[in-house]
């Protein structure tokens, strides 16, 4: 073979080596590329799904709103929910326990929406009361406020209980001053204050210390039931009170409400 020749045959064999690392590495990043791609396909995958939850959700809250203002026979709007505030599902659950009852003395840690629309549906059944414990004395304020202006006087009340030391089986907790507590038998007692930030597991002490109080057949309902500190806390009450059955009512941000041995 010529010089010239084996020169040619040196460059084309390099070049197809050049060639063939080229193709390999075309081919690693073409599966990168497939890779991201089924990614970006299954997270697009789960938003869909998500989003799709979460509108069926809020349509069943737009229901639970209109069955409510229909049952409660109000035509003016109702205080703003969700947020701070209970949720439509939660308030259509309350409105429906204490219509069960026939009306019902129902006692609440925590103050606001809940509160007035409970007014409204013992108002609409034209028997019980609802009386809210409330810490601070500017939401107390405000609830008092919408109770007057919406004329729900008869039907419900809030008393000042500000947070303080309160021992439970030499446990201390911050929780609502024992001597503002009502006296008398309780049907339904909501559990949505104190706040969280207040201290950890806030809302525990609601069923140690109300315990003597609620009736056979009295139902506590607890609010935001998904966060850890409510986890917890139901936990806890299940463990400590073994008399009582918790279930899990399927909100926005998850209730559950014990009753005794069911
Ligand atoms: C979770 S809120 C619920 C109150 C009531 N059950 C309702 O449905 O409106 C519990 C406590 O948070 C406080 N609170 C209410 N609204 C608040 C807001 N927008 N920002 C900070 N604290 C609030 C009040 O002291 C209230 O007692």
């Amino acid at each position: 073979m010529r010089r010239s020749d084996r020169m040619l045959l040196l460059e084309l064999t390099e070049g197809l080596g050049d060639l063939s690392a080229a193709v390999a590495a075309l081919g690693e990043s073409q599966q990168r590329i497939e890779r991201r791609l089924d990614a970006i396909e299954a997270e697009a995958a789960a938003n869909r799904k998500a989003a799709k939850a979460a509108a069926r959700g809020l349509y069943a809250q737009v229901e639970d709103l209109m069955a409510l203002q229909q049952g409660l026979g109000v035509e003016a709007p109702l205080p703003r929910m969700r947020g701070w505030a209970a949720g439509p599902e939660l308030m259509r659950f309350l409105f429906e326990e204490v219509a069960a009852r026939g009306g019902a003395r129902v006692l609440e840690c925590g103050s606001g929406t809940s509160t007035v629309v409970l007014a409204y549906a013992l108002r609409a059944l034209g028997s019980g009361r609802v009386t809210a414990l409330e810490h601070d004395p500017a939401y107390a304020a405000r609830t008092r406020r919408e109770i007057a202006e919406r004329g729900l006087g008869e039907w419900a009340e809030v008393v000042d209980a500000p947070l303080t030391a309160v021992d439970i089986d030499g446990e201390s907790w911050r929780w609502y001053l024992p001597a503002a507590l009502p006296g008398g038998e309780i049907d339904v007692l909501v559990v949505d204050g104190p706040p969280g930030r207040t201290g950890p597991q806030a809302r525990y002490p609601a069923l140690p210390v109300l315990l003597s109080q609620l009736g056979s057949d009295a139902a506590v309902v607890l609010d935001d039931a998904d966060r850890p500190d409510e986890r917890a806390i139901v936990a806890r009450w299940c463990a400590d009170f073994e008399e009582f059955t918790a279930e899990r009512l399927p909100f926005e941000r998850g209730a559950v409400v014990l009753r005794r041995g069911r």
